[in-house]
């Protein structure tokens, strides 16, 4: 009896397969409840007692050749089950690859722009005091130019807020910074409007600051027909005169877009002209403000809204599509 059971367990080691039925076979042949194991567990009774030790033993080796073969087989049939449903040498999953904002898209471009002609990005805080929003900017309390912009307060008495504009950036800069001084500060500014296909209450803007000795309207004219240029392929400016109490004198800056399609008709109102920013040169008050001599140094400021420029760029619609997060009109913006 105990040579039948090194036979068997020869015969169990040596056993491979990848059929199923022939595995399921072989474990009722081994494991079953009449199989071969339990049929020696009931021989055990008979076997006389000198010779128990060895038998049992020689069962057990044989259990456990059954239990891991089984075990062996199970794994490799259904790692293989996997493989016959997944073609391993297909090529992988394409990542989704994103894309760009618009906004940023085009504000990356104003920056490129202005930074080759010598001016470096500053950034100041989305959350302001009265002082860098309002007062430094030559809108002291009262000042009726504080309604032209409608305000979200954090906190009052002092006020806490969120700013309006980026000219914050342009006081934030000066206190720290004497001229000269040629700085672009992007950012998002806030306000409380209602929220239509031409206005929202968060939005971007640009601010240009350049200070230094003899700086001119003309060069402000000029830095602007060049920026114009470069980023419309337009040059042909007017300058409006307009108000903001922080520059005197001020003026709004049109850019002339043409008259040749209808879709230009539309967006100029059939004038051929699009406003693009606000500007002037910074006024002496603002200067003091910082304790920037304004005897020695003059110098101007702009500021342009972004979403509006991506509007004209890209042909646009409604500013709300900005702020939707909607991958359809996003994934359309490749690279300026
Ligand atoms: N801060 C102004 C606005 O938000 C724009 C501006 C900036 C005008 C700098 C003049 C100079 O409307």
């Amino acid at each position: 009896m105990l040579d039948k059971i090194d036979e068997l367990l020869k015969e169990v080691q040596g056993f491979t397969s990848t059929n199923k039925d022939e595995i399921e076979q072989f474990r009722i042949k081994f494991n079953g409840k009449k199989g071969i194991l339990n049929d020696f567990f009931e021989k055990f009774k008979e076997v006389p007692n000198e010779q128990k030790k060895e038998f049992g033993q020689k069962i057990n080796t044989l259990k456990q050749a059954v239990n891991t073969k089984l075990e062996e087989l199970k794994e490799a049939t259904s790692s293989q089950v996997i493989i016959e449903k997944e073609d391993l040498t297909k090529p992988a999953f394409p990542l989704e690859l994103g894309s760009r904002h618009p906004i940023n898209l085009v504000k990356g471009r104003i920056i490129e722009i202005f930074k080759s002609i010598g001016f470096a990005v500053s950034d100041g805080p989305e959350i302001e005091d009265d002082w860098h929003n309002f007062t430094a900017l030559n809108l002291p309390e009262y000042h009726p130019a504080r309604d032209m912009q409608d305000t979200f307060f954090i906190e009052q008495n002092p006020d806490v807020l969120l700013r309006t504009h980026t000219s914050s950036v342009q006081i934030r800069h000066m206190e720290e910074n004497q001229p000269p001084i040629r700085i672009l500060s992007p950012g998002r500014v806030f306000r409380n409007e209602a929220i239509s296909s031409r206005s929202h209450c968060i939005f971007h803007q640009i601010e240009g600051l350049y200070i230094d000795e003899n700086v001119s309207f003309a060069d402000l004219k000029q830095t602007l027909q060049f920026f114009t240029t470069e980023l419309f392929g337009k040059s042909k400016i007017r300058m409006r005169p307009s108000y903001f109490p922080f520059t005197e004198p001020s003026a709004e800056v049109d850019v002339y877009w043409g008259l040749n399609s209808e879709t230009d008709y539309r967006i100029t109102k059939g004038t051929g002209w699009l406003e693009i920013m606000g500007c002037g040169m910074v006024d002496p008050a603002v200067l003091k403000n910082v304790n920037i001599d304004a005897d020695k140094y003059s110098g101007y400021a702009f500021g342009m809204g972004i979403e509006r420029i991506v509007m004209l760029l890209y042909q646009l619609g409604d500013i709300r599509m900005f702020f939707e997060n909607d991958k359809r009109m996003l994934e359309q913006f490749g690279h300026l």
